[in-house]
């Protein structure tokens, strides 16, 4: 499959279930935790409103809501309609938040991106990572979640998505090769859901190399 037919599917995918994704309470039970690790990882804007951040696959909006609560600039891209759609209707008209489905509207420097649940869904991850490399500014910080291959409920969730669209389990030695191939660094390391070694989650943060 190409990237190209596999972005369609999961348009289509998200789309379908765009409505049932804001009420499964599992979403809401590990998002929790996600977020409550990746709002740790991320520096407070220096100044309100000043600070621009790249929700990547935004979704429904729950990391945009974080991040305008941490006082960022908030852009979600993502490639589902339907998913954005909802984000609009719950943010509401907020002048510190735009929502696209369009690349080209989010090309540019970001200083920092954030991309929760993204990677699950790529067996070869190296299309984001190319993305993510163009993207994010010098000197930007990049954090990105997957379900950790070490956690029995995560390859239980992978098992289960075969019904509705694939997720993959993963662990940072596995997606380091294609991370450094685009210039990344991994700078940090979490596991949640619980946080131990085997919690659900893996929440990592990047960086790209200075030549
Ligand atoms: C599991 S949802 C997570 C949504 C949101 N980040 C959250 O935590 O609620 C994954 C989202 O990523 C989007 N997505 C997947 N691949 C993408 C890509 N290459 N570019 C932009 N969005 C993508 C999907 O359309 C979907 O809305």
């Amino acid at each position: 499959m190409t990237i190209t037919e596999r972005y369609s599917q999961l348009r289509q995918s998200f789309d379908r279930r765009a409505d049932q994704y804001m009420r499964n309470p599992l979403t809401h039970w590990i998002g929790h935790s996600e977020l409550t690790a990746l709002k740790e990882m991320i520096p407070p804007p220096k100044k309100t409103g000043e600070y621009r951040a790249l929700d990547f696959g935004c979704g429904t909006g729950r990391v945009t809501a974080m991040l305008l609560e941490m006082k960022y600039k908030v852009t979600g891209y993502d490639i589902s309609p339907g998913m954005l759609e909802r984000a609009r209707s719950a943010m509401g008209d907020h002048p510190e938040v735009l929502f696209t489905s369009t690349l080209d509207a989010v090309e540019g420097q970001w200083p920092l991106i954030v991309a929760l649940g993204v990677l699950d869904y790529y067996k070869d991850t190296t299309p984001l990572w190319s993305e993510w490399s163009r993207l994010l500014a010098p000197g930007g910080i990049l954090l990105v979640t997957a379900p950790n291959a070490r956690s029995p409920l995560a390859w239980i969730y992978a098992w289960i998505s075969r019904f509705t669209c694939q997720a993959h389990v993963t662990a940072p030695e596995w997606l380091n090769p294609a991370a450094e191939a685009q210039g990344f660094s991994m700078t940090g390391l979490r596991t949640v859901f619980p946080r131990y070694r085997w919690g659900h989650t893996i929440v990592m943060s990047f960086r790209l190399n200075t030549s």
